[in-house]
């Protein structure tokens, strides 16, 4: 059986900047951003790329017409041969009355309450209905598609299938949280024999959407909502926790059954008022930083109280030991690491498309059925686009006037030459293999560094990332060293940087680079198995210098999507001053540097 999940709309970012304002990365920001495609056959997924990296295009909401078109080459298959395909948003005509209510019900002036029924009208019958989806895929591929062939999951089952799926299929209790999904925004339940029970009573309107109000404050802050939240995470680590936190006093309402309400004013003046006044803010401080870190630590500290206040109810609820934590929520690694080690859940796993470039897996997995996963099967991230060596050689000659390259002969001379590369300080773009699914870079298309260097987080920012000074860079280790290195607690590995880990005291001043200034790491771990090229460097690298591991970016400029193909990356090393670039044997510098 082949099944196509794809996530994306070809109006979306029209319809949401001519309708709601949306202007610039918002219009993108709505719904069905990073977009993206999916290939499961037979009941395995052999290919997912998200559109961004192909269309260049950052977190594209555009429906994914390049992602389509190369999971399907890549495989082998034509549209003709695709059984299902499956769409991660369901927009009822049961949804639509519900969104119709919610304008009707709303305390709204009659005038605003008939311009947001118009604008309403507008998105659901030119984007959302199943009908405008359909009509979108038949006019964009121009397949004559079966109506009966498309399936429409619902966003959070689409979550939480790709959370079930990459985990390995077991039971598990479940918590989904994004912005936004057709008419909730959290969810949670419990997975049984691959049957879905969701505790109805505790889920969360789109209403009271904890991801939005973390957005609303990301905003606040001088962000881009529903994209930088991680930059607010990240601040927040300047301060000390709370001592009370007027959010959870005066905007929060935690109740029994696990869910909340959240009352944040939609229109920005309105929001920007009140947080000014629970935060004792005003223009001139919203600049400073001591006020910014204030106000990021209050922001995640709701965030890790609401979630945990869910998690205690879902604990209470179902007895099983594994929770799965999905949804754009799922990314804040700081909370997921205390919602494990606070709650009796003994394993917890969040997987690499735990944001919405995981929905396009989750919605094909769900039609292909969860229970067909052969048993076998190996979880891997690296599912996009590889390049081979004519396709490197053709780049490389195209670029030959700017570059110049040498050929190591094998897998161990290039894992040597470039561990003596960052053992000399040097920052290196690493491209091998297929490119990562999802929106971290987990060492096929990365920028490496040796974290010994206390000031190559400058160095970095400086010469290639151009990004504000206090982030964290997140370091790349061996699965079999990371106990030695970082307080795992009940983690034995952490694949996909979804957690975060305190740095034993004993290595904080030998990894700097790698170590926020609270004395954490969002660590990757790896193994042979899963990269066995990145295994290799990271041993080579350890041998050469007794540092236990490299610091790992993403292989990008700010705001650019993460390289796909060699001309991506040979743009992207030219453009910077990255001081090397590998991929696959090739050693490539800068002409006269
Ligand atoms: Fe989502």
């Amino acid at each position: 059986m082949i099944v196509l999940g794809y996530n994306g709309f070809s109006r979306g970012a029209e319809l949401f900047g001519r309708l709601y304002g949306a202007t610039g990365v918002g219009r993108n920001l709505l719904v069905g951003h990073d977009a993206a495609a999916a290939l499961v056959i037979d009941g395995e997924v052999v290919a997912a790329v998200e559109e961004e990296r192909l269309s260049r295009v950052k977190k594209t909401s555009d429906f994914p017409a390049h992602a389509i078109t190369w999971c399907l080459n890549s495989a082998g298959v034509d549209l003709d041969q695709v059984d299902v395909f499956a769409f991660p948003w369901r927009f009822s005509s049961a949804v639509a009355e519900e969104m119709i209510s919610g304008i009707c019900d709303s305390d709204l002036p009659v005038a605003a309450k008939f311009d947001a029924l118009r604008s309403t009208g507008e998105l659901y019958t030119g984007m959302l209905s199943p009908d405008a989806v359909y009509q979108d895929f038949v006019e964009r591929t121009g397949h004559e598609l079966d109506p009966n062939k498309l399936a429409l999951v619902p966003h959070h089952l689409a979550h939480l299938m790709c959370g079930a799926y990459l985990a390995g299929g077991g039971d598990a209790a479940f918590l989904v949280s994004d912005g936004r999904a057709e008419t909730l925004s959290s969810v949670m339940g419990e997975l049984r024999n691959g049957v879905v029970r969701q505790f109805d009573e505790s889920a969360v309107p789109m209403t009271s959407s904890l991801g939005v109000a973390f957005g609303r404050i990301t905003r606040y802050l001088g962000f881009v909502p529903n994209n930088d939240e991680y930059k607010v995470m990240g601040l927040a680590a300047y301060g000390p926790p709370p001592r009370h936190n007027p959010l959870l006093e005066r905007v929060v309402r935690l109740h029994e059954n696990g869910s909340y309400t959240i009352s944040v004013p939609r229109d920005i003046p309105a929001y920007y008022a009140l947080f000014d006044e629970l935060f004792g803010g005003d223009s001139e401080k919203r600049e400073q930083f001591d006020f910014r870190v204030k106000v990021a630590g209050l922001a995640q500290h709701m965030v890790e109280a609401v979630t945990a206040h869910q998690v205690r109810a879902l604990t209470a609820a179902s007895g099983l030991d594994t929770l799965l934590f999905e949804g754009g929520l799922a990314l804040n690694c700081v909370a997921n690491t205390k919602m494990l080690e606070r709650s009796p859940f003994t394993g917890m796993e969040v997987s690499f498309g735990a944001s919405d470039p995981g929905v396009a897996i989750g919605a094909a997995v769900y039609a292909a059925g969860l229970r067909n996963r052969p048993a076998d099967a190996v979880t891997t991230p690296y599912l996009g686009p590889s390049y081979d060596e004519g396709q490197v050689q053709d780049a490389l000659a195209e670029y030959a006037d700017r570059v110049e390259w040498q050929e190591e002969p094998d897998a161990a001379s290039i894992a040597d030459r470039t561990a003596e590369l960052l053992a000399g300080k040097n920052v290196v773009g690493w491209f091998q293999g297929r490119t990562e699914f999802g929106p971290r870079a987990l060492g096929n298309r990365s920028i490496l560094a040796n974290p010994a260097f206390p000031d190559i987080k400058d160095i970095i920012n400086l010469r290639v990332k151009h990004r504000e000074p206090f982030r964290p860079f997140a370091p790349v280790i061996l699965e079999s060293e990371a106990p030695r290195v970082f307080s795992m607690g009940k983690k034995t590995s952490s694949p996909y940087m979804t957690f975060v880990f305190p740095v034993r005291k004993e290595y904080q001043e030998r990894i700097p680079g790698a170590c926020h200034v609270d004395g954490t790491a969002r660590a990757q771990t790896v193994n042979e198995r899963q990269n066995p090229a990145l295994a290799r460097l990271l041993r080579a690298f350890t041998a050469r210098t007794d540092v236990p591991c490299l610091l790992n970016t993403s292989f990008n400029v700010a705001g650019e999507p993460i390289v796909c193909s060699p001309r991506d990356a040979l743009e992207c090393f030219l453009a910077t001053e990255i001081d090397y670039l590998v991929i696959d044997r090739f050693v490539i510098t800068k002409k006269g540097s």
